[in-house]
């Protein structure tokens, strides 16, 4: 089948890259002339496990293409994937009006029967949202049809996440349509439920928000573990063991980030808003959130002595979790903000992501790895998760510090060895 998918974003580019590993003939569009040469030459602008080695295996076999405009990917395509951004407005509702300026360009050029279907988190209301945008720019209701079919891919994972779904949902009201997505993912063996639009998208959104909840929830949980001196660890394991529960995403932190949870969570808060429907627990999960980034500088200022004015702060670790150079919503670089501003000097390492966190952070110095990073420091915060740093000479990294204290906010190491090196340790919710 041709499949037209709009946007090169990691959502855009995962979905053209495997439907072509799928069999299936794509054209992937932008608007970043840039971008589009690049991809067109076999290279992928984002880190994304296994994504080059599909994006090359479609373009070697010409079940790929990029162009440049949604124009010109649409014309003959039986399937179209809006897969644009829909960035957090000032007030916490997504913005629509990347997907509504694509909706009014394509609308004159579809094929009758073609089906448009909109992958982005996109507000509940949405699939008739671009329904109405697409009729209002001539294309006749009966022509064109369209449903929702939201991504539940995690960062760094994405391919496996495409091609391994725990799920497939269509949300689409026309039966022939729904079929018509579905069998694009025929050789993916999964569930797949076919449901009503706004069904579709507030699965999504309820997926992403349970999740960030569960983040809190546990984030909350190790604050009270620190009070009674129980250990978070212990008791996230007790917990998993209930299938209800899982062990999943109980993994203290200092706090959600990324392209999509906080940005999800508000929109949901804003749509229960909108609607006068109560969700004071949304307003809860991320106010646990904020405070949790919070709760690390204070860790990390007890940890330099009491105060950062004048401290050294090693960072190992900016983007929003390990795997992924995304910085978007990283709890790191807004940890290392506070720190800055409270006059601390902060070196920060990241394996993906260290030079555009410095763009990002005036002020935030660079170091070429963990130990440059640390010389000098006054405290060593590990702010993500990347398994590096558990595999550090941390007898180097002792003798290289002014004062020999780590704060862990990713639980990432063994306080018990960390004290036997000689460190002052703080983790998250551990005794
Ligand atoms: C998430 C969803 O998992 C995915 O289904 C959706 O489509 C997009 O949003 P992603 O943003 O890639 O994916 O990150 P994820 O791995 O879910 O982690 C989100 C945030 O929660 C990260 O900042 C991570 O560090 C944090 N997290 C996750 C925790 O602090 N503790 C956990 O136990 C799990």
């Amino acid at each position: 089948m041709k499949v037209a998918v709009i946007g090169a974003g990691y959502v855009g580019l995962t979905t053209s890259a495997c439907f072509a590993h799928l069999g299936h003939d794509v054209v992937c569009a932008d608007l970043d002339v840039e971008r589009v040469a690049r991809l067109n030459k076999g290279e992928v602008p984002i880190l994304e496990d296994g994504l080059p080695e599909l994006v090359a295996e479609g373009l070697a076999s010409r079940r790929l293409r990029f162009v440049l405009g949604a124009t010109n990917a649409v014309l003959d395509a039986g399937v179209v994937f809006l897969c644009v951004q829909t960035p957090e407005s000032a007030d916490g509702s997504a913005d629509l009006s990347f997907v509504e300026d694509v909706a009014r360009e394509i609308a004159g050029v579809l094929q009758p029967g073609t089906v448009v279907v909109t992958k982005s988190t996109v507000p509940v209301g949405s699939t008739r949202f671009v329904q109405r945008v697409l009729s209002e720019s001539g294309a006749r209701a009966e022509d064109v049809t369209v449903a929702s079919n939201p991504e539940f891919l995690r960062e760094g994972q994405a391919v496996h996440d495409f091609l391994h779904p725990d799920r497939i949902v269509i949300g689409c009201d026309d039966p022939g349509a729904a079929v018509r997505v579905s069998d694009l993912y025929r050789k993916v063996q999964s569930p797949v439920l076919v449901t009503d639009p706004a069904s579709a998208e507030m699965i999504k959104y309820a997926s992403n928000a349970f999740l960030a909840t569960k983040v809190s929830f546990i984030n909350a949980i190790a604050n009270l573990c620190e009070a009674v001196d129980a250990d978070v660890r212990e008791v996230a394991l007790g917990m998993g063991y209930d299938p209800r529960i899982g062990f999943q995403f109980l993994q203290p932190g200092p706090g959600y980030g990324g392209s999509c949870f906080p940005k999800d969570v508000a929109a949901l808060l804003h749509t229960a808003n909108q609607a006068d429907s109560d969700f004071e627990l949304l307003a809860g999960v991320i106010q646990v959130n904020r405070a949790q980034r919070e709760r690390i500088v204070e860790k990390i200022t007890n940890g330099a002595g009491g105060s950062l004015s004048e401290a050294v702060v090693a960072v190992w670790g900016l983007t929003f979790k390990a795997g992924t150079d995304d910085l978007r919503e990283s709890s790191a670089l807004a940890i290392t903000r506070r720190l800055l501003e409270q006059g601390a000097a902060v070196r920060g390492y990241d394996p993906a992501a260290g030079e555009r966190a410095a763009r990002e952070v005036p002020g935030l110095d660079i170091a070429a790895d963990p130990y440059e990073a640390a010389a000098g420091a006054d405290v060593v915060a590990v702010l993500t998760e990347w398994d590096q740093f558990r595999w550090l000479d941390f007898d180097r990294v002792r003798d290289s510090l002014r004062n020999p204290a780590i704060v862990d906010a990713r639980n990432l190491l063994d306080p018990a060895a960390m004290r036997r090196y000689g460190f002052r340790y703080d983790g998250v919710g551990r005794r």
